[in-house]
């Protein structure tokens, strides 16, 4: 008999956007339902990296998010690193409980990033103080070089930068975030245990002749950007492996219309509204229903050494059919239907 109802502790998403503004009260409510924790990237313009802009940023969102049915939505807020990052500062927002995490983009590699890391050297003093505090630092795993191709730099990254890292800061807990590639997939497989990876719904649902199905497809675009059908399926073996090193980060990125829409479009998909129900048809598809709850509520949490959420959250075996906007957005899996529905 298939199975009618699917229920499991209350989900976290460990990797979110949810901008500022009139953006992030139009998308924090779709996170807040579905999800009792979220890490909230801190790629503002400018970047959070204060401790006094992250409490002022966690404030703002959870006004924003209004109480979901059982508990009240709590945001985890991280630091943007820059080559100016204070130890001090960082070590002190960890401490008051302000910031959990401490992200690095390599400068340019994404939305907002022309403040991210130019020189790894530059912020060792900073790594050694997350090490020492067990202060977990995610990772935009891309290098910027131009003369990398682009469907070739996170695992060029991973070859240059990433392999050094774990070697030279043994104990410090590393997100290798929104991993799109075989090579990704099977370093964090290989790597000790200190080593983690998000997964979102859209490497687990594209390759990239998305990008190219029938004409040019922006909701398509995000970064990293989807890869060759190998490197999909590689993803999604990791996803649904049980293995704790892999767990549910949705990297919901919500941009205007016609920022998606345009002849230099923004890379980012919102997938909020339904990112439960997404993941959840890939781990049915993959005979591993067993295995989602781990995923999405368990293995986070014991890496970043959280408590479990109480309660639980319910999908149905029903159609839910994806609105062409949701919040006036092109939400991902638009106009599509799938075959689990969330229930309130
Ligand atoms: O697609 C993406 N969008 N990837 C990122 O790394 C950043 C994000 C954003 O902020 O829009
Ligand atoms: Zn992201």
């Amino acid at each position: 008999m298939t199975l009618q109802s699917l229920t499991i502790r209350r989900p976290d998403d460990w990797h979110v956007h949810l901008r500022d503004g009139d953006m992030l009260r139009a998308v924090a409510p779709y996170t807040a339902r579905q999800f009792a924790r979220a890490i909230v990237m801190p790629n503002l313009s400018p970047p959070v990296t204060s401790v006094a802009a992250a409490s002022a940023y966690r404030t703002r969102i959870a006004a924003a998010a209004g109480r979901n049915s059982e508990t009240r939505f709590t945001p985890l807020m991280t630091c943007y690193l820059t080559d100016a990052a204070d130890p001090d500062e960082l070590a002190r927002g960890h401490a008051e409980g302000v910031w959990v995490a401490a992200k690095l983009y390599p400068a340019n590699a994404t939305t907002n990033s022309a403040h991210g890391v130019t020189d790894l050297a530059a912020i060792r003093p900073t790594l050694e103080r997350m090490q020492a505090i067990g202060m977990p630092l995610l990772i935009h795993g891309e290098v910027t070089d131009p003369d990398i191709d682009i469907f070739d730099r996170e695992a060029v990254f991973i070859d240059r930068i990433l392999g050094g890292l774990v070697r030279d800061f043994p104990a410090l807990k590393i997100v290798l975030e929104h991993i799109t590639t075989k090579e990704a997939a099977e370093f964090v497989t290989d790597a000790p245990a200190t080593v983690a990876a998000t997964i979102t719904p859209q490497h687990l649902h594209l390759n990239r002749n998305a990008l190219f199905a029938g004409g040019l497809r922006p909701h398509a675009y995000c970064l990293p950007v989807v890869k060759r059908e190998a490197h999909r399926l590689a993803v999604r073996a990791a996803a649904v492996s049980g293995s704790p090193k892999f767990f549910l980060g949705t990297d919901s990125a919500p941009h205007a219309v016609d920022a998606k829409e345009s002849a230099c479009g923004c890379a980012g998909i919102f997938n909020a509204p339904h990112a439960l129900e997404s993941y959840a048809t890939v781990f049915e598809a993959e005979g591993a229903l067993d295995k989602f709850e781990g995923f999405a509520s368990e293995h986070g949490p014991r890496f970043y050494g959280l408590p479990l959420n109480d309660g639980t959250v319910t999908l149905q075996r029903a159609e839910t059919t994806v609105a062409d906007r949701v919040a006036g957005l092109v939400p991902f899996h638009a106009g599509e239907s799938l075959g689990w529905r969330f229930m309130e």
